[in-house]
């Protein structure tokens, strides 16, 4: 499978908009200390996988979108394997590092040839492979903000999903997503001062965030589309909570991330490493006086069930439809939209 070259020019799609930038096509990932930062308790997934258990059937295809280390996959993996005696999975992650991993962590649990693994760009997957079955399950946990034309590759996820089938999607609601600063001087709220202040200097950059939109801390557009197809019955919709405290954590640990030597929190290795080194280099002064400290980190995750009720290809066609009605009725169709899609390479709508 071609893993090297990995931003590739996809003549046919005529309405692509290219990331300037991302960061986990970089091989100099610390999965170690990935994991150690976005550490999740295996049961966070208990609520999840019972709303997957009354996927029927013998043999489960199954799609893991960015898997990643799979620290939400393995888990939900498992608890299928339960009752599902054959599973069959593809994997697509363009970061070899990060399936390396993945695959060390299966041996155990799974036999190798239950899994193939895709090291592509996930907008190339459905151009390149022939989806003989279509899905029972799909994931996609925290990735699709990473797709500038992410609405393009949900529509290919639809599309390649059984009529009965289910796509899991995640969003943050911990301290990742919320900075909710209080009066108060413990530890927890110092983290988050200096986390705002370090994002508050990040968008002075010039760098906005595009995942509001779809996908990141919420899931934005992607979101709303969802609740819409579920009013209209196209879709059952469930959603479910969980959060916990996370590993602890040094703040020396946390600055690894933002001076970008070890790429480790998604949000900060979104933007080039020089600007996350110069912001840094700001805060330096401040932050080097607590580099031994244990920040306290209260994280949470809300799971999105998405249980198709309609033919595929018609939930597609009307996810399609929505994204364009709700462009035309502005919700997303303002400068800021504007300005965002400035700072992309390609523009082909
Ligand atoms: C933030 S991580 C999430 C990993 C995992 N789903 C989790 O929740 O822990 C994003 C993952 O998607 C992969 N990725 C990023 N952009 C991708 C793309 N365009 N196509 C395929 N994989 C991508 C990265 O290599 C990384 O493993």
């Amino acid at each position: 499978m071609e893993s090297n070259n990995k931003i590739s020019d996809c003549h046919c799609c005529q309405n692509e908009i290219k990331f300037k930038y991302n960061a986990y096509m970089l091989d100099n990932w610390n999965i170690e200390l990935y994991e150690k930062m976005l550490y999740i308790p295996e049961d966070v997934i208990k609520g999840v996988d019972l709303k997957i258990a009354d996927i029927s059937s013998e043999n489960i295809h199954i799609l893991l979108c960015g898997a990643g280390s799979g620290r939400i996959e393995i888990p939900i993996l498992k608890k299928i394997k339960e009752s599902i005696s054959k599973l069959f999975i593809d994997v697509v992650d363009i970061n070899n590092k990060f399936i390396e991993r993945f695959k060390e962590k299966i041996k155990s649990d799974f036999s190798q040839d239950e899994f193939i693994f895709h090291n592509v760009l996930l907008e190339e997957f459905f151009n390149q492979h022939k989806v003989e079955n279509r899905y029972n399950l799909v994931t996609a946990f925290f990735i699709l903000y990473l797709i500038p034309n992410w609405k393009e590759v949900v529509i290919k996820i639809l599309k390649n999903m059984d009529e009965k089938g289910v796509f899991i999607l995640a969003e943050e609601i911990g301290d990742f997503k919320e900075i909710n600063i209080t009066e108060s001087d413990d530890k927890q709220n110092e983290y988050r001062k200096y986390y705002k202040e370090f994002w508050d200097e990040i968008k002075k950059s010039g760098f906005v965030p595009l995942y509001n939109y779809h996908s990141y801390s919420d899931l934005g557009l992607l979101g709303d589309i969802f609740e819409i197809l579920n009013e209209g019955g196209l879709v059952e919709l469930n959603k479910i909570e969980s959060t916990w405290d996370n590993n602890k954590i040094k703040f020396s640990e946390l600055l690894e991330s933002l001076k970008g030597n070890e790429l480790v929190i998604s949000m900060n290795a979104t933007h080039p490493k020089e600007i996350r080194k110069n912001i840094y280099n700001t805060f330096k002064e401040k932050w080097d006086k607590i580099l031994d400290e244990y920040i306290p980190r209260k994280e949470g995750h809300r799971f999105w069930i998405i249980k198709m009720k309609e033919q595929p290809d018609i939930i597609a066609d009307k996810f399609n439809k929505i994204y364009c009605s709700l462009l035309a009725e502005s919700r997303v169709y303002n400068s800021q939209f504007i300005d965002l899609i400035k700072n992309y390479e390609v523009l082909k709508i």
